[in-house]
Protein backbone atom coordinates (compact mmCIF):
# COMPACT_ATOMS: atom_id res chain seq x y z
CA UNK A 1 0.00 0.00 0.00
CA UNK A 2 1.23 3.75 -0.89
CA UNK A 3 1.85 6.16 1.54
CA UNK A 4 -1.39 8.50 0.07
CA UNK A 5 -3.40 4.98 -0.35
CA UNK A 6 -2.71 4.73 3.77
CA UNK A 7 -3.01 8.29 4.54
CA UNK A 8 -6.37 8.34 2.52
CA UNK A 9 -7.74 5.05 4.05
CA UNK A 10 -7.06 6.79 8.12
CA UNK A 11 -8.64 9.78 7.00
CA UNK A 12 -11.60 7.98 5.82
CA UNK A 13 -11.55 6.04 8.88
CA UNK A 14 -10.98 9.29 10.95
CA UNK A 15 -13.92 10.34 9.79
CA UNK A 16 -15.62 7.44 10.01
CA UNK A 17 -15.16 7.16 13.52
CA UNK A 18 -16.30 10.83 14.04
CA UNK A 19 -19.71 10.32 13.08
CA UNK A 20 -20.16 7.35 14.77
CA UNK A 21 -19.25 9.12 17.56
CA UNK A 22 -21.54 12.27 16.51
CA UNK A 23 -24.24 9.83 15.97
CA UNK A 24 -23.90 8.49 18.94
CA UNK A 25 -23.94 11.28 20.96
CA UNK A 26 -27.10 12.65 18.78
CA UNK A 27 -28.20 8.93 19.64
CA UNK A 28 -27.98 9.78 23.53
CA UNK A 29 -29.56 13.42 23.67
CA UNK A 30 -32.52 12.19 21.51
CA UNK A 31 -33.09 8.23 22.05
CA UNK A 32 -34.52 7.90 19.05
CA UNK A 33 -32.40 8.46 15.50
CA UNK A 34 -31.01 5.53 14.02
CA UNK A 35 -27.25 5.35 14.24
CA UNK A 36 -26.05 6.51 10.83
CA UNK A 37 -23.86 3.86 10.70
CA UNK A 38 -23.42 0.51 11.80
CA UNK A 39 -20.04 -0.52 13.53
CA UNK A 40 -19.90 -3.54 11.52
CA UNK A 41 -19.15 -1.61 8.25
CA UNK A 42 -16.41 0.10 9.68
CA UNK A 43 -13.11 -0.61 8.27
CA UNK A 44 -10.66 -1.96 10.46
CA UNK A 45 -7.27 0.23 9.03
CA UNK A 46 -4.04 -1.65 9.34
CA UNK A 47 -1.17 0.62 9.61
CA UNK A 48 1.55 0.34 7.74
CA UNK A 49 5.00 1.17 10.13
CA UNK A 50 7.94 2.05 8.39
CA UNK A 51 10.55 1.58 10.98
CA UNK A 52 13.10 4.47 10.26
CA UNK A 53 15.86 2.85 8.88
CA UNK A 54 19.50 4.89 9.62
CA UNK A 55 22.61 4.14 7.88
CA UNK A 56 25.24 3.11 9.69
CA UNK A 57 28.66 3.20 8.45
CA UNK A 58 29.76 -0.97 7.75
CA UNK A 59 33.08 -0.94 10.80
CA UNK A 60 35.56 -2.01 8.35
CA UNK A 61 38.98 -2.75 9.58
CA UNK A 62 41.17 0.09 8.66
CA UNK A 63 43.54 -1.19 5.65
CA UNK A 64 47.52 0.27 5.45
CA UNK A 65 49.67 0.77 2.78
CA UNK A 66 50.54 -2.91 3.46
CA UNK A 67 47.17 -4.03 2.00
CA UNK A 68 47.33 -1.06 -1.06
CA UNK A 69 46.52 -2.61 -4.38
CA UNK A 70 49.38 -2.62 -7.13
CA UNK A 71 49.60 0.40 -9.60
CA UNK A 72 49.82 -0.89 -13.04
CA UNK A 73 50.74 2.70 -15.14
CA UNK A 74 53.83 4.80 -14.56
CA UNK A 75 52.93 7.93 -12.86
CA UNK A 76 53.75 11.25 -15.25
CA UNK A 77 54.49 14.21 -13.16
CA UNK A 78 51.96 14.26 -9.79
CA UNK A 79 49.92 17.53 -9.22
CA UNK A 80 49.07 18.77 -6.21
CA UNK A 81 45.74 20.94 -6.07
CA UNK A 82 44.24 22.44 -2.94
CA UNK A 83 40.67 22.24 -2.81
CA UNK A 84 40.03 25.82 -1.49
CA UNK A 85 37.59 28.87 -0.78
CA UNK A 86 37.54 29.92 2.41
CA UNK A 87 33.55 30.53 2.30
CA UNK A 88 31.72 27.66 4.03
CA UNK A 89 29.72 24.72 2.06
CA UNK A 90 30.48 25.92 -1.53
CA UNK A 91 31.19 22.71 -2.54
CA UNK A 92 34.90 21.84 -1.51
CA UNK A 93 34.65 18.60 0.34
CA UNK A 94 31.80 17.27 -2.62
CA UNK A 95 33.91 17.91 -4.84
CA UNK A 96 37.27 16.84 -3.30
CA UNK A 97 35.52 13.55 -2.67
CA UNK A 98 33.86 13.40 -6.21
CA UNK A 99 36.31 14.12 -8.75
CA UNK A 100 39.16 12.10 -6.97
CA UNK A 101 36.82 9.00 -7.20
CA UNK A 102 36.07 9.76 -10.55
CA UNK A 103 39.54 10.14 -11.55
CA UNK A 104 40.50 7.08 -9.58
CA UNK A 105 37.85 5.52 -11.89
CA UNK A 106 39.43 6.46 -14.88
CA UNK A 107 42.32 4.73 -13.99
CA UNK A 108 44.60 7.94 -12.59
CA UNK A 109 46.35 6.94 -8.74
CA UNK A 110 45.15 9.58 -6.31
CA UNK A 111 45.05 10.88 -2.96
CA UNK A 112 42.91 13.03 -0.87
CA UNK A 113 44.49 14.65 1.95
CA UNK A 114 41.68 15.36 4.54
CA UNK A 115 42.70 19.15 5.88
CA UNK A 116 39.35 19.86 7.64
CA UNK A 117 38.89 19.29 10.92
CA UNK A 118 35.46 18.76 10.23
CA UNK A 119 36.56 15.03 8.54
CA UNK A 120 33.76 15.49 5.53
CA UNK A 121 36.23 14.11 2.84
CA UNK A 122 36.98 11.04 5.45
CA UNK A 123 33.12 9.99 6.12
CA UNK A 124 32.25 10.81 3.17
CA UNK A 125 34.20 8.42 1.67
CA UNK A 126 32.85 5.48 4.40
CA UNK A 127 35.52 6.30 6.86
CA UNK A 128 34.61 5.74 10.54
CA UNK A 129 36.62 8.40 12.34
CA UNK A 130 36.40 6.57 15.69
CA UNK A 131 38.32 4.16 13.94
CA UNK A 132 41.44 6.39 12.69
CA UNK A 133 44.16 6.24 15.32
CA UNK A 134 46.33 8.51 13.35
CA UNK A 135 45.63 11.24 11.06
CA UNK A 136 46.92 14.32 8.96
CA UNK A 137 47.07 16.30 12.80
CA UNK A 138 49.89 13.82 13.59
CA UNK A 139 51.50 14.66 10.18
CA UNK A 140 51.59 17.99 10.54
CA UNK A 141 52.31 18.01 14.26
CA UNK A 142 53.73 14.84 15.09
CA UNK A 143 56.15 13.51 12.88
CA UNK A 144 54.42 10.97 11.67
CA UNK A 145 55.53 9.94 8.16
CA UNK A 146 52.57 10.19 5.94
CA UNK A 147 53.10 6.40 4.47
CA UNK A 148 51.76 5.46 8.03
CA UNK A 149 48.58 7.81 7.90
CA UNK A 150 47.29 7.14 4.60
CA UNK A 151 44.29 4.97 4.14
CA UNK A 152 44.59 2.76 1.18
CA UNK A 153 42.17 2.07 -1.52
CA UNK A 154 39.25 3.88 0.02
CA UNK A 155 37.70 3.59 -3.86
CA UNK A 156 39.54 2.27 -6.92
CA UNK A 157 42.18 4.31 -7.55
CA UNK A 158 42.06 6.36 -4.48
CA UNK A 159 43.73 6.72 -1.40
CA UNK A 160 43.13 8.96 1.78
CA UNK A 161 44.85 10.63 4.73
CA UNK A 162 42.20 11.02 7.03
CA UNK A 163 41.13 13.93 8.83
CA UNK A 164 39.52 13.71 12.61
CA UNK A 165 38.69 16.22 15.15
CA UNK A 166 41.92 16.59 16.84
CA UNK A 167 43.04 18.39 13.61
CA UNK A 168 40.64 21.40 15.15
CA UNK A 169 43.86 21.99 17.84
CA UNK A 170 46.30 22.20 15.26
CA UNK A 171 45.62 25.80 13.61
CA UNK A 172 46.29 26.52 17.41
CA UNK A 173 49.31 24.34 18.16
CA UNK A 174 51.21 25.34 14.71
CA UNK A 175 51.46 29.14 15.72
CA UNK A 176 54.60 27.84 17.90
CA UNK A 177 56.15 25.34 15.45
CA UNK A 178 59.36 26.08 13.73
CA UNK A 179 58.86 26.58 10.06
CA UNK A 180 54.52 26.05 10.06
CA UNK A 181 53.97 27.21 7.28
CA UNK A 182 55.81 23.99 5.28
CA UNK A 183 54.69 20.92 7.43
CA UNK A 184 52.30 19.80 4.64
CA UNK A 185 54.63 20.69 1.82
CA UNK A 186 57.48 18.34 3.29
CA UNK A 187 54.72 15.90 4.27
CA UNK A 188 53.37 15.46 0.26
CA UNK A 189 56.44 15.99 -1.25
CA UNK A 190 57.82 12.60 -0.36
CA UNK A 191 55.16 10.99 -2.22
CA UNK A 192 56.00 13.04 -5.55
CA UNK A 193 56.06 10.57 -8.32
CA UNK A 194 53.59 8.21 -6.30
CA UNK A 195 50.13 9.39 -7.59
CA UNK A 196 49.11 11.09 -10.98
CA UNK A 197 46.82 13.44 -8.71
CA UNK A 198 46.99 14.93 -4.90
CA UNK A 199 44.17 16.80 -3.59
CA UNK A 200 44.06 18.75 -0.69
CA UNK A 201 40.33 19.43 0.78
CA UNK A 202 40.82 22.78 3.04
CA UNK A 203 38.48 24.12 5.81
CA UNK A 204 36.57 27.37 5.74
CA UNK A 205 38.99 29.85 6.74
CA UNK A 206 42.77 31.20 6.05
CA UNK A 207 44.34 29.98 8.62
CA UNK A 208 47.41 28.31 9.25
CA UNK A 209 45.96 24.99 7.42
CA UNK A 210 45.02 26.39 4.19
CA UNK A 211 48.06 28.53 4.73
CA UNK A 212 50.17 24.86 4.58
CA UNK A 213 47.57 23.94 1.71
CA UNK A 214 48.75 27.03 -0.63
CA UNK A 215 52.56 26.39 0.12
CA UNK A 216 52.37 22.56 -0.40
CA UNK A 217 50.00 22.89 -3.58
CA UNK A 218 51.58 23.66 -7.24
CA UNK A 219 47.96 24.39 -7.94
CA UNK A 220 44.25 26.08 -6.86
CA UNK A 221 40.91 24.66 -7.72
CA UNK A 222 38.51 27.11 -6.49
CA UNK A 223 34.91 26.25 -6.20
CA UNK A 224 32.10 29.18 -6.37
CA UNK A 225 28.85 28.32 -5.72
CA UNK A 226 25.89 29.68 -7.94
CA UNK A 227 24.41 31.91 -5.09
CA UNK A 228 24.07 35.58 -3.86
CA UNK A 229 27.43 36.37 -2.76
CA UNK A 230 29.01 33.89 -4.77
CA UNK A 231 32.08 36.17 -5.70
CA UNK A 232 32.26 37.65 -2.02
CA UNK A 233 35.61 36.65 0.18
CA UNK A 234 36.97 35.52 -3.19
CA UNK A 235 39.33 38.64 -3.51
CA UNK A 236 40.82 38.05 0.11
CA UNK A 237 41.42 34.26 -1.34
CA UNK A 238 43.37 35.69 -4.50
CA UNK A 239 45.38 38.33 -1.87
CA UNK A 240 46.31 35.28 0.23
CA UNK A 241 47.33 33.42 -2.84
CA UNK A 242 49.17 36.30 -4.01
CA UNK A 243 50.70 37.03 -0.74
CA UNK A 244 52.23 33.00 -0.83
CA UNK A 245 53.17 32.80 -4.35
CA UNK A 246 55.40 36.04 -3.59
CA UNK A 247 57.22 34.57 -0.20
CA UNK A 248 57.05 30.76 0.04
CA UNK A 249 55.65 29.01 -3.54
CA UNK A 250 56.62 31.11 -6.44
CA UNK A 251 54.78 28.60 -9.01
CA UNK A 252 51.56 28.89 -6.90
CA UNK A 253 48.34 29.76 -9.41
CA UNK A 254 44.64 28.77 -10.33
CA UNK A 255 44.22 25.42 -12.31
CA UNK A 256 40.51 25.95 -12.49
CA UNK A 257 37.26 27.50 -11.48
CA UNK A 258 34.05 25.08 -10.94
CA UNK A 259 30.52 26.43 -10.78
CA UNK A 260 28.93 24.58 -8.39
CA UNK A 261 25.27 23.80 -7.38
CA UNK A 262 24.16 25.15 -10.47
CA UNK A 263 20.44 25.53 -11.10
CA UNK A 264 19.60 26.40 -14.96
CA UNK A 265 16.31 26.77 -13.91
CA UNK A 266 16.99 30.44 -12.11
CA UNK A 267 18.19 33.24 -13.22
CA UNK A 268 20.39 33.70 -10.51
CA UNK A 269 22.42 30.90 -11.29
CA UNK A 270 22.64 32.17 -15.02
CA UNK A 271 23.63 35.62 -13.61
CA UNK A 272 26.46 34.34 -11.25
CA UNK A 273 27.98 32.38 -14.37
CA UNK A 274 28.00 35.56 -16.67
CA UNK A 275 30.01 37.06 -13.49
CA UNK A 276 31.82 34.47 -12.77
CA UNK A 277 32.80 34.12 -16.28
CA UNK A 278 33.38 37.27 -16.82
CA UNK A 279 35.65 37.90 -13.73
CA UNK A 280 37.85 34.23 -14.35
CA UNK A 281 37.56 34.06 -17.91
CA UNK A 282 39.37 30.94 -19.60
CA UNK A 283 39.96 29.38 -15.70
CA UNK A 284 36.53 28.62 -15.30
CA UNK A 285 35.81 24.70 -16.41
CA UNK A 286 33.18 24.33 -18.80
CA UNK A 287 31.18 21.49 -16.93
CA UNK A 288 28.86 22.80 -14.42
CA UNK A 289 28.26 20.95 -11.61
CA UNK A 290 24.37 20.83 -10.82
CA UNK A 291 22.65 21.67 -7.62
CA UNK A 292 21.39 17.22 -7.05
CA UNK A 293 19.58 15.51 -4.17
CA UNK A 294 21.84 12.35 -4.68
CA UNK A 295 24.93 14.69 -4.38
CA UNK A 296 23.91 15.51 -1.01
CA UNK A 297 22.20 12.40 -0.10
CA UNK A 298 25.80 9.87 -0.79
CA UNK A 299 28.30 11.42 1.85
CA UNK A 300 25.80 9.83 4.61
CA UNK A 301 26.02 6.44 2.51
CA UNK A 302 30.18 6.96 2.79
CA UNK A 303 30.48 6.37 -0.91
CA UNK A 304 31.26 8.96 -4.08
CA UNK A 305 28.12 10.01 -6.22
CA UNK A 306 29.82 7.90 -9.05
CA UNK A 307 29.05 4.39 -6.74
CA UNK A 308 25.77 5.80 -4.82
CA UNK A 309 24.12 6.92 -7.90
CA UNK A 310 26.23 6.51 -11.03
CA UNK A 311 23.97 6.48 -13.76
CA UNK A 312 22.69 10.35 -12.45
CA UNK A 313 23.88 13.75 -13.97
CA UNK A 314 25.57 14.23 -10.56
CA UNK A 315 28.42 10.85 -11.79
CA UNK A 316 28.06 12.23 -15.14
CA UNK A 317 29.51 15.82 -14.51
CA UNK A 318 32.02 14.65 -11.91
CA UNK A 319 33.34 12.28 -14.76
CA UNK A 320 33.17 14.94 -17.10
CA UNK A 321 34.89 17.32 -15.18
CA UNK A 322 37.57 14.47 -14.28
CA UNK A 323 38.11 14.27 -17.62
CA UNK A 324 38.61 17.74 -18.25
CA UNK A 325 41.29 18.27 -15.31
CA UNK A 326 43.34 15.60 -17.52
CA UNK A 327 43.38 17.57 -20.38
CA UNK A 328 44.12 20.82 -18.84
CA UNK A 329 47.30 18.66 -17.72
N1 LIG B 1 25.91 19.90 -6.38
C1 LIG B 1 25.28 19.78 -5.21
N2 LIG B 1 23.95 19.56 -5.18
C2 LIG B 1 23.30 19.47 -3.99
N3 LIG B 1 23.88 19.57 -2.79
C3 LIG B 1 25.21 19.80 -2.78
C4 LIG B 1 25.97 19.91 -3.96
N4 LIG B 1 27.27 20.13 -3.63
C5 LIG B 1 27.30 20.16 -2.29
N5 LIG B 1 26.08 19.96 -1.77
C6 LIG B 1 25.71 19.96 -0.35
O1 LIG B 1 25.98 21.25 0.16
C7 LIG B 1 26.55 21.17 1.45
C8 LIG B 1 27.94 21.83 1.44
O2 LIG B 1 28.77 21.10 0.56
P1 LIG B 1 30.27 20.74 0.96
O3 LIG B 1 30.34 20.13 2.31
O4 LIG B 1 30.85 20.00 -0.18
O5 LIG B 1 30.85 22.20 1.01
P2 LIG B 1 32.22 22.67 1.64
O6 LIG B 1 32.67 23.86 0.86
O7 LIG B 1 33.17 21.55 1.75
O8 LIG B 1 31.76 23.10 3.11
P3 LIG B 1 32.74 23.52 4.31
O9 LIG B 1 33.18 24.91 3.97
O10 LIG B 1 31.86 23.45 5.52
O11 LIG B 1 33.86 22.54 4.34
C9 LIG B 1 26.60 19.70 1.81
O12 LIG B 1 25.46 19.38 2.55
C10 LIG B 1 26.57 19.01 0.46
O13 LIG B 1 26.00 17.73 0.53
MG1 LIG C 1 34.25 20.82 3.41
Amino acid sequence: MGLLDSLKRDKKSAETTKRVETSAESENSTSKAEPEINIEDIEVVEREVHPRVEHQAVATPIKTMKDKAPVNHVIGQTKVMAIINQKGGVGKSTTAINLSAALGELGKQVLLVDLDPQGNSSSGLGVEKSQVSNCVYDVLLNDAPIENVIIPDVCEGLDLVPATINLAGAEVELVSEMARENRLKDAVGSLRGKYDYIFIDCPPSLGLLTVNALVAADKLLIPIQCEFYALEGVTKLLDSMKRVKTRLNPSLDIFGVLLTMYDGRTTLSRQVVDEVRSYFGKTVFTTMIPRTVKLSEAPSFGQPITQYDPTGKGAKTYVDLAKEVIQRG
